[in-house]
């Protein structure tokens, strides 16, 4: 399917970033949130990127969520590596002004190595030359940040990006940029509440859901579009939560609707829609509902307590033996802190949990915390 782009939401974006003081903190930095499948990725790469380089800057973009096994530190400086391979004679002049050309038997890509966290040449020191490179602002994408800081190495990284950016920023150079997204704030507030993380005090922005306006080109584009108004199919849209995804699978299912008569197709496809969410959030919950007693305990109690969860206190201990206690009386198992960490572990093997680098927990998607109080698994 073709992407409807959203270049006036772009523009927008990439002039306001480009446009603030560098006088401040919080004005070199900005976060985007917004749920799951709603389309930040996909407008990070094709709407928000393009019109960053059109408003003349140069932009790295990282992906930490592209390869979950690498380390989120590596795939930072990989991206800022490439950039500056990609500049015709930058790595040689780099090497020269670092004076390491003595070391680069092996050639510039060996210059290029020396980029890095604790390596030849700071992450610092090569956005700095860069920047007299291009005389251009350099604005750094990160999209899902908060994986930053499950890795002592991602941590580095956002040290070395805070003072690469206090470097930048100053007047000796022409300045960085670091936009973040993520689908969690719990998560992403984390990154920015800390005095002595990169993106302390950045401002954290809710990323508009696509519009009426996407609607409109994605209707136009049916087959059946005059059966269909845009208004009905942009409900449609909303009870999707904004989810292209889900209102596409219900599109596919309605094209193959042989019974459907005319008059019939915007009922139908409302119907479709529910299936869909429906069958989304059956899939959500199976992984729960395949969880050991101990497993489903720790989740129920995490999911409950949300931001204030305190995995090994006695409190919480106690509130493990009483969840225990209602959904499975027979388990005959005694929540310890050793156990509790193994279960932790498996439900962050399982994709349901994440585990900030400081020992901080939280549900991988905040929306199962919904969906699992829907289903009965939450008190009230
Ligand atoms: N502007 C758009 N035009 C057409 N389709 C889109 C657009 N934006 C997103 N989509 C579709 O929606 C789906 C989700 O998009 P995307 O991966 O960008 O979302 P995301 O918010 O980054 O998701 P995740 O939370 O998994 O990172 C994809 O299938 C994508 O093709
Ligand atoms: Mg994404």
């Amino acid at each position: 399917m073709a992407i409807f782009h959203r270049k006036a939401l772009a523009d927008d974006l990439a002039a306001r970033l480009l446009a603030v003081p560098t006088t401040s903190a919080s004005g070199s930095g900005l976060f985007l949130a917004a749920p799951r499948r709603t389309g930040k990725s996909t407008f990070l790469r094709e709407d928000l990127r393009p019109a960053l380089q059109r408003h003349g800057a140069v932009v790295i973009y990282a992906d930490l969520w592209a390869d979950r096994t690498a380390d989120p530190g590596d795939v930072i400086v990989a991206a800022i590596r490439e950039v500056l391979a990609r500049r015709d004679g930058f790595v040689a002049r780099l090497a020269r002004s670092s004076g390491l050309d003595t070391l680069t038997v092996g050639g510039l890509s060996f210059a290029l190595d020396k980029v890095g966290l604790a390596q030849g040449i700071s992450l610092s020191s090569a956005l700095a030359a860069l920047s007299d490179d291009t005389e251009a602002m350099t604005v750094l994408i990160i999209d899902e940040a908060q994986h930053a800081i499950t890795s002592e190495s991602g941590q580095n990284a956002l040290f070395a990006l805070k003072a690469a950016r206090d470097e930048l920023n100053s007047s000796a150079h022409h300045g960085l940029r670091i936009v973040a997204t993520g689908s969690n704030r719990d998560k992403l507030a984390m990154l920015r509440n800390s005095k002595d993380q990169a993106f302390f005090g950045a401002p954290l922005v809710n990323f508009p859901a696509l519009s009426r306006d996407y609607i409109a080109w994605f209707t136009a584009q049916l087959p059946f579009r005059q059966e269909l108004d845009v208004e009905q199919v942009y409900q449609c849209f909303a009870e999707a939560a904004f989810r292209p995804e889900i209102l596409g699978g219900a599109i596919d299912a309605l094209v193959f609707d042989l019974d459907v008569q005319p008059g019939q197709y915007a009922a139908r496809l409302q119907a479709l829609v529910q299936q869909q969410v429906q069958a989304s959030n059956d899939e959500a919950l199976r992984v729960v509902h395949s969880l050991t007693p101990l497993q489903s305990a720790v989740l129920r109690v995490l999911a409950q307590a949300g931001a204030g969860y305190a995995p090994f206190e006695t409190l919480t201990l106690a509130r493990y033996r009483a969840t225990l206690a209602a959904i499975a009386p027979d388990a005959k198992v005694e929540p310890e802190i050793s156990n509790v960490q193994q279960a932790l572990s498996a439900l962050q093997d399982k994709a349901l949990v994440w585990k900030a680098a400081r020992g901080v927990y939280a549900l991988e998607d905040s929306f199962l915390a919904e969906l699992m109080r829907q289903a009965g698994m939450l008190e009230a």
